[in-house]
């Protein structure tokens, strides 16, 4: 049987107690023993005690690892002498570094979620809000330029290697999915500004060109101040939206709260070697350490490693694990009991976690 090591970073904040949460399900898994975990340090926390946010070693042994899993890391009050926060250097120079140029945010009302828009049920939204994760205007992380205190210049870059392969992740993403809720049709969304900027018009090009070799889903464009009110008034009509950097970035978070919170907001950050899976969520450290964090968004990430690892290597028993994992959450979230705060219950980040071990049990 094959094993696989996966490298963890528990970060700062929640992040600890949701990436424990997410290890003990996988360890509750009939594959198990195929998993080795193998923890590094990262974050504001080691900034702070060394200087260093992000060590070689840590570095190196995300690399070589079959995967990474991560709680959450960063510390608002934890800065580089810039001012930027020290603790997100690891998820951000990971991202840079290992190329995981495609962020998967899927959005999806699960059976026991309620959501803040009015009368949407389980079922009804389900789309993908797909990332790109190495350029647009996170490109310039580290190298803008802050002069003389008196003025400060980020770049955003667009290229069309960059563009070209998350468009056609995009595609190739709704040709596996079934298609929007509302009528069944398989559509990638290009959301960006590209009236307003040249690198959003390029953007658009380069998804035309590419769309041309997907004639059997169907095209579509949104503006990104308009997107925010399509994702609210009419998400069923959504399947895969594809977008620059930070409008994922932003657009992602207003979609996770309209599926029950950051809190269920699972991600996959995928480079063509290397697949690092953590919620969308921060380090949220004003709840650190209460038990009351909402675990199932990291769970579901972990989910999402199983299924990356499991089409990487064709071991369908990676597979089976990923999927029983998906419906011990949705069991654990169907009682009420297993709802945490954010989910309007009460239990706590550990009673939720058995509940989804119980689930995994039980199904076995
Ligand atoms: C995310 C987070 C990160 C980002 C932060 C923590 C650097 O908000 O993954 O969405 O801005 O990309
Ligand atoms: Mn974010």
């Amino acid at each position: 049987m094959r094993s696989y090591e996966i490298a963890v970073v528990q970060g700062d904040g929640i992040g600890p107690e949701v990436c424990g949460a997410a290890i003990e399900v996988l360890k509750a898994t009939p594959v198990s023993n195929c998993l080795r975990f193998v923890e590094y340090p990262a974050g504001a926390g080691h900034y702070r005690a060394t200087g260093d946010a992000f060590p070689r070693e840590t570095m190196e042994g995300c690399r070589k690892a079959d995967a990474i899993l991560h709680g959450a890391a960063g510390l608002p009050e934890v800065t580089f002498p810039d001012g930027t926060e020290a603790g997100i250097d690891f998820g951000l120079r990971l991202r840079f570094g290992l190329d995981l140029y495609a962020n998967v945010r899927p959005i999806k009302l699960r059976p026991g979620v309620t959501s803040v828009l009015h009368g949407r049920k389980p079922g009804d939204i389900d789309y993908i809000v797909l990332r790109e994760n190495t350029e647009g205007l996170y490109a310039a992380r580290g190298a803008g330029v802050s002069l003389r205190g008196e003025m400060a210049v980020d770049s955003l870059v667009v290229t069309r290697k960059g563009t070209e392969r998350i468009v056609r992740k995009a595609f190739e993403l709704a040709r596996a999915r079934n298609g929007a809720p509302g009528d069944g049709k398989r559509r990638v969304t290009c959301c960006d500004k590209a009236n307003v900027l040249r690198t959003y018009a390029f953007f658009r090009r380069v998804f035309d060109e590419v769309a041309d070799e997907y004639p059997d889903i169907e095209r579509d464009y949104a503006y990104a101040d308009a997107m925010t009110v399509h994702m609210v008034e009419r998400p069923e009509r959504y399947d895969v939206i594809v977008t620059e950097n930070m409008f994922g970035d932003i657009i992602s978070d207003l979609a996770a709260a309209t599926v029950g919170g950051m809190g269920m907001s699972p991600s996959a950050e995928l480079g063509d070697r290397n697949g690092f899976f953590q919620a969308a969520h921060g380090s949220a450290p004003t709840i650190a350490g209460k038990d009351i964090a909402n675990p199932y968004g990291t769970i579901l990430s972990a989910a999402s490693m199983l299924d990356w690892l499991a089409e990487r290597h064709a071991d369908e028993g990676l597979r089976g694990a990923a999927r029983a994992v998906e419906r011990a959450v949705d069991a654990a979230i169907a009682a009420e009991a297993g709802r945490t705060r954010d989910l309007g219950g009460s239990a706590s980040t550990r009673e939720a976690t058995r509940r989804v071990i119980d689930a995994l049990g039980a199904a076995q």
